[in-house]
């Protein structure tokens, strides 16, 4: 694709997806996805366990690579980004991994503060930006304590203050409720929802259907590894 034609289309289309396969071995967990997803959409990946939403997120964030097709996010073609330059591409995305992904050795204000300090903000700026996080998903109580002294639902919402906290352009949340009761799954789906007010792009994968009833947003049906409408 030439470069003049991917600059027209990254104005309102954040991620871009052609005709994309993921196999791994021998067995394809992702055959020929071609989808658009909007500057300041809410889409859903909705598919059972399986379908492979996970596996989606991992090459949307550039986890994994494609086995064909292509992947432009913010204009960026992922095919041509070099391992050097990956990083300034995940400054633009935040993720709520599957399983959290918090690191046992650091507290909760850590845990987030660490997505600032790698993309050298003063300490100043990460003490008032990380605190004011905590109190927005409400764990300021909680900011000295390790993951492993935090109930699922508290560790997600840690998970979810970490994604963020850098006020990324995209949000990707891998099954954030999860682990949740409904009220937790509430507040949870009430942030990422003040982010895409404030203009950021969320995308949520989530095997429960029942999610998008309360707070709408596009659907992009999966099953087996393919869109079906
Ligand atoms: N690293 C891997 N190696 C082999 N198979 C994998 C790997 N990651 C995912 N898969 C397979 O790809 C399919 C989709 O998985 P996944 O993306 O985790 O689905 P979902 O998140 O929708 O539950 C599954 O069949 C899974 O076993
Ligand atoms: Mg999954």
């Amino acid at each position: 694709m030439d470069d003049k034609l991917v600059e027209d289309i990254s104005k309102d289309s954040i991620v871009r997806v052609f005709h994309l396969y993921k196999r791994f071995g021998g067995k394809c967990a992702l055959y020929d996805l071609s989808f658009d997803i909007k500057r300041n959409e809410f889409v859903y990946f909705i598919g059972p366990s399986g379908a492979g939403k996970s596996t989606l997120f991992e090459l949307l964030y550039k986890k994994i690579d494609a086995s064909e097709g292509q992947i432009l996010v913010d204009g960026i073609n992922y095919s041509r980004l070099s391992k050097k330059k990956v990083p300034f591409l995940r400054r633009k995305i935040g993720v709520v991994f599957q399983d959290f992904k918090l690191i046992p050795t650091k507290t909760v204000f850590e845990n987030v503060a660490l997505v600032l300090e790698v993309s050298g903000k003063k300490k100043s700026y990460i003490q008032k930006k990380v605190r004011s996080v905590l109190r927005i998903i409400g764990l300021e109580s909680k900011k000295d304590s390790y993951p492993v002294g935090l109930s699922g639902g508290e560790q997600q919402r840690v998970a979810v203050a970490r994604a963020v906290v850098g006020e990324p352009q995209i949000i990707f949340a891998d099954e954030p409720t999860g682990s949740l009761d409904s009220e937790s799954a509430e507040t949870i789906m009430d942030l990422l929802k003040s982010f895409h007010i404030k203009g950021a792009t969320v995308i949520v994968a989530t095997h429960d259907s029942g999610l998008i009833e309360k707070t709408g947003g596009r659907i992009i049906n999966l099953k087996d590894g393919r869109i079906i409408m």
